[in-house]
């Protein structure tokens, strides 16, 4: 009998780095998974591209904030495919906060979507996973990768609450790790600067992308092809791969866009 394809959830996959990573695993061949919650046309479209690419994609609209929304995703995705083998956690909230704005409300809302949700939908895949070794699937593994950020190991106080976020689900990865094994392995990727966001001017990203001791930081190609090297690597577990041109070993004062 053939194993069947092997199926991937990216989340905030209808649009920049998602959806680079969802194009470079179709790539390799898995069936994806579009995960968004207000990007529908550029999900279908990203879908789309991935099942011409690798012959299945479908599309998935959950808000990462919302409890139900998250404990939903897994399952409607298994219902569609039948199985799922792997999730990208790579949708995240991003908004401004620093100490002197910071409040329970930025807080959650990033927690919420950048870790919580990270979380419980490990623990759905984990649960999907033990189901079909129970089921006569005795060889089943599953894997999570969770995108990071470089700025955890070179930090500065702006995005206070996204920076607190990553750093839980940083401390997510490793503890995961430790409690989902054999079934799941998880694995970090933290890219360096890699698009630009509104408050750069095209000028000034291309400078602060060059702030790195390759002289380059990460390209979305690098990322995407970081996260299926971490899919694909059967030894690699509750560690993180940072994907920054060495970003993390410079000293930034501010976050890139707001130097
Ligand atoms: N871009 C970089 O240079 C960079 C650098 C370091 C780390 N990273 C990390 O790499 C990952 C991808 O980066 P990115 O720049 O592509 O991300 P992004 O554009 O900031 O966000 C990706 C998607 O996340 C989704 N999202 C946000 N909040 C959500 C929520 N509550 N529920 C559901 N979806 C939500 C949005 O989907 P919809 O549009 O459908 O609403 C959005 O398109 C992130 O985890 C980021 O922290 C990126």
């Amino acid at each position: 009998m053939s194993s069947p394809t092997r199926t991937v959830l990216v989340t905030g996959s209808a649009k920049r780095l998602g959806r680079e990573i969802a194009l470079a695993l179709a790539h390799a061949g898995w069936q994806v998974a579009v995960h968004y919650r207000d990007s529908v046309e550029d999900a279908r479209r990203t879908s789309r591209e991935c099942a011409e690419i690798s012959g299945n994609s479908s599309t998935f609209r959950a808000n990462l904030g919302n409890e139900t929304a998250v404990r939903n995703l897994v399952p409607k995705v298994v219902a569609h495919f039948g199985h799922l083998d792997a999730v990208v956690n790579s949708a995240s909230t991003f908004e401004h906060d620093d100490v002197s704005s910071f409040g329970f409300a930025a807080m959650e809302k990033h927690m919420r979507s950048n870790a919580g949700a990270a979380i419980l939908l490990a623990q759905a895949l984990h649960s999907h996973v033990q189901e079909r070794r129970g089921g006569g699937d005795a060889a089943a593994r599953g894997a999570v990768v969770n995108l990071l950020d470089q700025k955890l190991w070179n930090q500065n106080p702006d995005f206070f609450s996204y920076t607190l976020s990553k750093a839980a689900l940083e401390a997510a990865t490793t503890m995961l790790a430790l409690a989902l094994a054999p079934t799941l392995r998880v694995v970090g990727v933290a890219p360096g600067l890699t698009l630009t966001s509104t408050l750069l001017t095209d000028a000034q990203f291309q400078e602060r992308h060059k702030m790195a001791l390759l002289e380059r930081s990460s390209t979305p190609e690098d990322v995407a092809a970081t996260v299926r090297f971490a899919l694909d690597n059967r030894s690699i577990t509750g560690t993180t791969l940072l994907v920054d041109g060495g970003q993390h070993l410079m000293r930034f004062e501010r976050d890139f866009s707001l130097m």
